[in-house]
């Protein structure tokens, strides 16, 4: 360097640190101005339904909405944030119950029905407590709420025993304990177990502490984060880049009630199709034509139960949505009705990047650029990003006009009979940008009842723009044919999307790993709303090996969506593909079983979409007292799960691991599903109460064979003879398998649930409801069937009776009509390698009752 040279690159270097450090000390200055803590209460007033606290500018206002849901929003300077949202239905909003004022020199607050809510002084912390003073939700003294800019960060003690459970599809184990996770909606292919985020953002966690569980729901679609046990052990903390601070606390006390008040804050699953029920067969991609027929053909001749087959990416010319490639598919229309002939509906993706081309005669461009329905970049272009069609523009979902306008798009499709739609890549994802989505300055003009007309950021909608695509298909769907329940799968979502789509794990692999995560990830996304959920069976990424597909076929028979779906690329995944003629047959046999658990499964269904409840469900929802020493069994046992109330799916933990494994199945009975054997385990241990009882350990052994179930004793299984697909009338009668209760007087109840399947005519009673008891008496066992409820006509006219766990004949049988008239004596059989008696009893809908003495 010569002597000018240095002279001139010392005066840079001095400038230039003057320059930074101005502006450092500009930015520390601003970001002082603008931190804000809520570190003590400085003034209170009551609220006619909850109380208003101030900590110098900063506002916080914690009502109830009833007795046992409270809201917590905050405003750092002063004004509560705007009172609108895409998740929390208005009407909950709007709802109000009422509290009376609870003070003392130390707090201030109020009491409802159901909780405590005091807000210490000084320093300022909130503690809601139950009536019992089980601790619900506490902040930690020691970091009082901060907001640092536009973020903020909640903090909240976490005891040792509490256990967390929800945030959406996050991978990783059930327990979100010292686990951390990130909400940014992430087109994430070949996801690991570890990897965060992935496809949806549901900021809503259920908290299990001993048998008592509360939901805790930050109402924000930016950017948030929460940590459980990271920063410190007995701490959690919650927070976001930007947005409100807006809180809702539900309390239990049992984890059912939890989950019964997210759908009251957040919407039902609305009941799906009957035929959404059945097994699924897609890949990326079947093309052309004659390879959807070949499908069709060969699960019909394999006599694989069947009810879908999905159409990826490549029906569509050059990948642009809500085209058909005319090359391929020449006769897209003929093939649909030839597909329904043979009892199989078409599911077709429709993805939301609409392929950028002008002056192409291509309606969905030409539609959306007439009615400026497409997302702006900041200086009033519209966004083009490049996905699969190439170059692509975005419709603005966060317009009530755009959604509607989207919905008409699907009237072609409809029209030609495509029975569902598949929306995805609605993370948004993007190609050939390192965020792989769009700018964070991108502009969507909300336009939207219950908000105020403004422009937002992409940061503010991100996460909630797939959800926003998926309602716009279910409700254009809806528009289109009132009374046909739509069938919507999304990808990304955000907590509510559940009242418009069913969803699925994304891009998974064909790795053990991945079958064993299918367990935690779709209890989660039940919990958080998604009750109907899957896992691409046999994985998405990669072939799995014939063991691993025919292992994952027999799992996913018993979880809510039992899709088979592959990646481009990959050897054929069908279940006669890749295995031994065994291997079809034990797939084979696992589908059979679940259209034979139709009944079953559809009564669960009619119960999520009324009640809230998932289908598959982790232990500890059934069984919360059931926790070991605090801990909810599901940590014991990490591949079990419950699906509907009564049956016990027991995975092995390491499903690729050869050894025999322990299942310690909850305190009440069990009976094995396949033998209809009584099982009896021998290990006492401490329960929840502290009572020593025994509990059911079972030793399992491994084998591809037999995939462990178990019935909860007391219950009255509904099942149906054997059909190919959800469109075919079962010939025979309706069977119930009933597993008599531990002790006589003990519970033992089952219904069954059924309707058209597929209208809304359910809501002007077009249905049947039918519940069953039974009663264990000394001298036998009492089966009692109650009069049907609604006027649905039952496809069956006969009930096919068979109780289990028996070790001998009946010594004589009666079928009498519920008032105890025309007793007469009914045949039995008994199977001995089934372990039950069965009787076979004619169905009048009047009622009846069956004795069978010992
Ligand atoms: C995405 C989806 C996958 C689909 C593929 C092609 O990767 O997650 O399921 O097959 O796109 O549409």
């Amino acid at each position: 360097m010569q002597r000018t040279g240095r002279f001139l690159f010392a005066v840079l270097v001095v400038l230039f640190s003057a320059a930074t450090s101005q502006a450092t000390t500009t930015a520390e200055a601003q970001q002082k101005a603008s931190f804000v803590r809520l570190d003590r209460v400085t003034a209170s007033r009551a609220l006619t339904h909850g109380i208003e606290i101030r900590s110098g500018a900063a506002v916080m206002q914690i009502t109830a909405l009833r007795v046992d849901v409270l809201r917590v929003r905050v405003g750092p300077a002063g004004q509560l944030p705007e009172d609108a949202s895409w998740a929390a239905l208005a009407a909950a909003r709007a709802s109000s119950a009422a509290v009376t004022p609870e003070s003392n020199g130390t707090s201030v607050g109020f009491k409802t029905g159901k909780l405590h809510v005091a807000v210490q002084k000084d320093p300022l912390a909130l503690t809601v407590t139950d009536m019992e003073g089980h601790v619900i939700a506490a902040q930690m003294p020691q970091r009082p709420i901060e907001f640092n800019g536009a973020s903020f960060r909640v903090y909240m003690q976490s005891p040792a025993d509490e256990h967390y459970f929800g945030l959406g599809d996050k991978s990783g184990p059930l327990d979100r304990r010292n686990e951390a996770f990130t909400d940014w909606n992430t087109d994430a292919f070949g996801w690991q177990e570890s990897t965060d985020p992935i496809y949806k953002s549901i900021p809503y966690f259920l908290t299990f502490r001993r048998g008592v569980s509360a939901g805790i729901f930050l109402d924000n679609t930016w950017r948030a984060s929460f940590e459980f046990n990271k920063e410190y052990r007995d701490g959690y903390s919650f927070g976001s880049e930007g947005g409100p601070l807006d809180v809702y606390i539900l309390y239990g006390p049992e984890p059912k009630d939890v989950v019964e008040k997210w759908a009251w804050l957040t919407g039902k699953t609305p009941m799906p199709p009957m035929w959404a029920l059945g097994f699924q067969q897609s890949r990326y991609s079947y093309y052309p034509e004659a390879e959807v027929r070949r499908i069709a053909t060969r699960l019909r001749n394999e006599r694989i139960p069947a009810d879908v087959i999905w159409l990826d990416i490549d029906y569509q010319l050059k990948n642009r949505p809500f085209t058909v490639d005319p090359e391929r598919f020449p006769h897209f229309d003929q093939m649909i009705q030839d597909l329904k002939a043979e009892h199989l509906r078409a599911v077709v993706i429709t993805d939301l990047h609409i392929a950028d081309l002008p002056n192409a005669g291509y309606k969905p461009y030409d539609e959306g650029v007439a009615g400026d329905r497409f997302v702006k970049n900041p200086d009033g272009s519209t966004y083009v990003g490049v996905v699969w069609p190439g170059k692509a523009v975005f419709p603005d979902f966060t317009q009530k006009a755009a959604r509607e306008w989207w919905g008409t798009l699907y009237a072609d499709f409809v029209s030609k009979g495509v029975a569902g739609f598949w929306n995805d890549m609605n993370e948004p994802a993007i190609f050939e940008v390192a965020s792989k989505t769009m700018p964070d300055d991108v502009q969507h003009r909300i336009d939207e009842p219950g908000f105020q007309p403004r422009v937002a950021s992409h940061l503010e909608i991100h996460n909630v723009f797939g959800m926003e695509n998926s309602r716009g298909t279910f409700e254009g769907l809806l528009k289109l044919q009132p009374n046909v329940r739509p069938f919507v799968m999304t990808r990304a979502s955000y907590a509510g999307g559940h009242r418009y789509a069913a969803t699925w794990s994304g891009d998974n692999s064909s790795t053990w790993n991945h079958l064993r995560q299918t367990v935690p990830q779709l209890l989660n996304l039940g919990l958080s709303g998604f009750a109907m959920s899957g896992a691409d069976v046999g994985g998405f990424a990669g072939s799995p090996q014939p063991e691993l597909l025919t292992r994952w076929l027999e799992v996913a028979a018993f979880q809510p969506i039992d899709r088979d779906h592959t990646a481009i690329g990959t050897n054929p995944q069908e279940p006669w593909e890749n295995g031994t003629p065994e291997d079809l047959n034990l797939r084979r046999r696992y589908i059979e079983e679940r259209y034979r658990l139709l009944p079953y499964l559809y009564t669960t269904t009619e119960e999520m979409s009324r009640t809230g409840l998932p289908m598959m469900r982790p232990l500890f929802l059934e069984f919360p007292k059931g926790a070991v020493d605090g801990q909810p069994l599901d940590l014991n046992d990490p591949g079990s799960f419950v699906l509907g109330a009564d049956l016990l799916i027991a995975q092995s933990p390491y499903p690729d691991e050869m050894d025999d494994y322990s299942v310690a199945l909850p305190l009440g009975g069990w009976y094995d599903y396949w033998t209809g054997e009584r099982v009896t385990g021998n290990k006492e241990r401490k329960a929840i109460d502290n009572s020593h009882a025994k509990q059911d350990e079972i030793h399992l052994h491994r084998s591809l064979y037999t995939l462990p179930v178990f019935v909860r004793a007391g219950a009255i299984v509904p099942e149906q003879p054997l059909v190919q697909s959800t469109d075919e009338k079962p010939e025979g009668p309706l069977t119930l398998r009933v597993y008599p209760p531990t002790e006589p007087g003990e519970a033992c109840r089952g219904s069954v649930y059924v309707d058209d399947g597929v209208s809304y005519d359910f809501k002007k009673g077009e249905s049947l409801r039918m519940s069953f008891t039974c009663d264990v008496t000394g001298p036998g066992v009492t089966v009692r069937v109650e009069p049907h409820q609604g006027s649905f006509a039952p496809w069956w006219n006969q009930l096919a009776v068979e109780v289990y766990g028996r070790s001998k004949p009946a010594g004589g049988a009666s079928v009498s009509g519920l008032d105890g008239s025309s007793k007469r004596a009914v045949e039995t059989g008994f199977d001995s390698e089934h372990h039950r008696i069965t009787a076979l009893v004619p169905d009048s809908g009047k009622g009846l009752e069956l004795q069978l003495m010992n």
